[in-house]
């Protein structure tokens, strides 16, 4: 491919390199908006190809005149040929298992400088929590992305005096919601794990695994998605004894099924899977941030991938999206395997066993 005079400059493609230093022999998504021709894309494939980097490259353009023609071992190329912004919108609004590109661990942003922000925003709710932004022409073109410059002084961002600039962003959006939760603490991590535990049912066998992997264990009960208050206060006392039971301490979070509502708002006539269900899951993992930050936790996990009706890769999904694991580890246990859900029906014959998930909605059928 001959060199174009809008394709990316060495001394800006050595920075992304020396970015992807830092994953050498991991598995990543990368997404880069504008493609041009493939010139970048090329070139950071080799790069990521000669660093053993495996994974997911999704790269948006919208004109037809995309030519990449090689392909790297381990890293599966998706050309995506539209509207960035047309099309990260309707990615968002899918569920969480639907969406095309998820989980992303770079991005890099070389589209229209007047839409930088927009790309920005567009990106940040599919983003992990430990992740990079990157963004070319940030001097060649400022004028035209000023509002994107303001933006990204949010957060950590190093301005890079090449000849055309470069931003790289280094978004920990740990922080982040921390930050929207007003919360500060001197974070000082203990190795101890935090339990999201959704009814004592589930929590049986999620315990008794964590138990034998020498887990040191504190349940955290927040189910502000239950209602009526009576539901909730049957799952509670259940929950409590199974507590006491184990001899382990459990924290309950204070019952606030207004913020719950507020959450989820929008999204009330969703089915069970649907997005309602996403936002759920977000609820109740930023309680559990909140909590096990403020208590030094430095793992937590949850019991609701014990259930067949929950799919757990969309609860893993949208951990990553919440956990940086140099601050608070998600573990990604998933409780269904190894007949979990069998033996936990097992383990709860004498206890109080819901018929319905816990919001007013699932129990719409009576
Ligand atoms: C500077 S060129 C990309 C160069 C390429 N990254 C490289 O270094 O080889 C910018 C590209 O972004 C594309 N573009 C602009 N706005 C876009 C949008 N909203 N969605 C997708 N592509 C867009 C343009 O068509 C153009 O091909
Ligand atoms: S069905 Fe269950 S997971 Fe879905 S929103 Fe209701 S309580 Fe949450």
């Amino acid at each position: 491919m001959e060199k174009q005079q809008w394709y990316i400059n060495d001394d800006n493609l050595k920075l992304i390199y020396d970015l992807l230093e830092k994953y050498k022999h991991k598995t990543i998504n990368f997404l880069e908006i504008g493609t041009g021709h493939g010139y970048s894309a090329i070139k950071i494939m080799q790069k990521m190809s000669e660093l053993n980097i495996k994974g997911n490259f999704y790269t948006i353009e919208k004109d037809d005149i995309v030519q990449i023609n090689q392909k790297f071992k381990g890293i599966k190329l998706h050309i995506i040929t539209a509207d960035a912004t047309k099309y990260l919108n309707d990615n968002l609004e899918l569920q969480e298992n639907q969406k095309e590109i998820n989980n992303i661990d770079l991005l890099f942003i070389d589209g229209m400088h007047r839409q930088y922000k927009q790309y920005f925003e567009l990106c940040f709710d599919l983003m992990n929590a430990d992740s990079y932004v990157i963004a070319d022409n940030t001097i060649s073109h400022k004028e035209k992305m000023l509002d994107f410059i303001d933006k990204v002084k949010e957060f950590n961002t190093t301005f890079y005096e090449t000849e055309k600039g470069m931003t790289i962003t280094h978004l920990n959006k740990t922080k982040y919601y921390l930050k929207q939760m007003n919360i500060e603490h001197d974070f000082v991590p203990e190795n101890k794990l935090l339990l999201d535990v959704c009814c004592a049912p589930c929590s049986t066998h999620s315990i008794d695994v964590l138990l034998k992997d020498n887990q040191k264990i504190t349940l955290f009960l927040s189910n502000h998605n239950v209602h009526p208050i009576e539901e909730y206060e049957r799952r509670k006392t259940e929950q409590l004894k199974l507590a006491d039971k184990y001899n382990l301490e459990i924290i309950e979070d204070e019952y606030n099924d207004k913020r719950w509502f507020d959450f989820i708002k929008g999204y009330e006539n969703c089915k069970e899977h649907e997005k309602r269900c996403d936002l759920c899951f977000e609820y109740r993992f930023l309680l559990l941030l909140k909590y096990a930050y403020l208590n030094n936790f430095n793992k937590v996990t949850s019991t609701l991938t014990i259930s067949p009706y929950k799919d757990s890769k969309t609860i893993f999904s949208i951990a990553r999206k919440i956990f940086d694991p140099d601050i608070i580890e998600y573990l990604e246990y998933d409780f269904k395997k190894q007949d979990g859900y069998n033996h936990s029906i097992e383990k709860s014959k004498d206890m109080y066993r819901q018929d319905y998930c816990g919001c007013i909605y699932s129990r719409k059928r009576d």
